[in-house]
């Protein structure tokens, strides 16, 4: 099972329609997917039209038990012909979890409840627009962070401060953590603003750290959104572009789950590093 925390400092650059993104691609390949929605705006909650009662994610983090888990995962609307989307919805009540008072007083709830969960080969999980407790529980219980930015001045100063906050947790509660790179999302090839920042990003970074390809602008998106279908279900020509981009993104954090698994097997198998 393989976990991937979608955040970024800045809000509306796109978290959640890539974390609702990777989720179709990976349950279209008829994967089992678990997306926890971490944000108390609930947008991909409802997105999903999930089907959720009186257990949630404001729940499971007051009793982070592995009980407490199964019972807050409700079924929503996604199902290909063999994959599909679960989610642990949000609630208004999240917000109550996301005040930090500093890396002392961190002890992460979700990664102990998710650690013996089975059934899902994915869980995705859609972190609210800061750098507070919520998105650093969701950091501490991943295998792999992706960090989302528009190709704006501002989207790359919030990209900086996430990928901080992944080093942050990665030295403090979880050594297992793989920064997996920068998605650029909304971008207009033809604008020389948007060239221009996603070079910036590249010389910045490094070429390797941008996921590629970059997520285009197009109105399918908004219209999956309304409709609260997987932009992989709609037939429109902008629909397939970025479905095409959403699973080549999935192949590549899948291959980079797979080479992090085999580089902690080997750690492990070494034994204790010697002088
Ligand atoms: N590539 C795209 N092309 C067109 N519209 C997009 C694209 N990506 C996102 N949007 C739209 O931008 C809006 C904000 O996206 P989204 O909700 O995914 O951002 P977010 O980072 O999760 O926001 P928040 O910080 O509030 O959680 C949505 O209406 C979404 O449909
Ligand atoms: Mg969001």
């Amino acid at each position: 099972m393989i976990s991937i925390s979608v955040l970024s400092l800045k809000g509306g650059v796109g978290k959640t329609s890539v974390a609702l993104g990777l989720a179709g691609a990976a349950a279209k390949r008829g994967l089992s997917v678990l997306l926890v929605d971490l944000d108390p705006q609930g947008n991909a909650t409802s997105i999903l039209q999930a089907r959720h009662g009186r257990r949630h994610a404001a729940t499971l983090l007051s009793h982070p038990t592995s009980d407490s888990m199964r019972e807050a995962i409700s079924k929503t609307a996604w199902a290909f012909k063999q994959g599909r989307v679960d989610v642990v919805a949000s609630d208004p009540a999240l917000i109550r979890f996301d005040s930090w008072t500093g890396p002392r007083a961190f002890t992460p709830k979700l990664a102990r409840a998710l650690k013996r969960l089975e059934g899902y080969d994915v869980v995705i999980l859609d972190c609210p627009p800061s750098l507070g407790a919520l998105t650093r529980e969701a950091l501490a219980a991943s295998t792999l962070a992706v960090v989302v930015t528009t190709p704006s001045y501002f989207g790359a100063q919030g990209a900086d401060r996430a990928i901080y906050e992944i080093d942050e947790i990665r030295d403090s509660v979880n050594p297992d953590l793989v920064f997996a790179g920068i998605i650029v999302n909304r971008l207009r090839e033809k604008t020389d603003e948007h060239r221009y920042r996603k070079k910036e990003l590249v010389d910045i970074h490094g070429a390797g750290a941008i996921l590629k390809p970059a997520i285009p602008e197009r109105v399918a998106l908004q219209q999956a959104e309304s409709t609260g279908e997987p932009i992989q279900s709609l037939k429109s020509a902008g629909a397939r572009d970025v479905t095409r981009v959403f699973d080549k993104q999935l192949t590549r954090l899948l291959k980079l789950a797979r080479q992090a698994d085999a580089a902690s097997a080997d750690t492990t198998s070494a034994g204790p590093a010697t002088s």
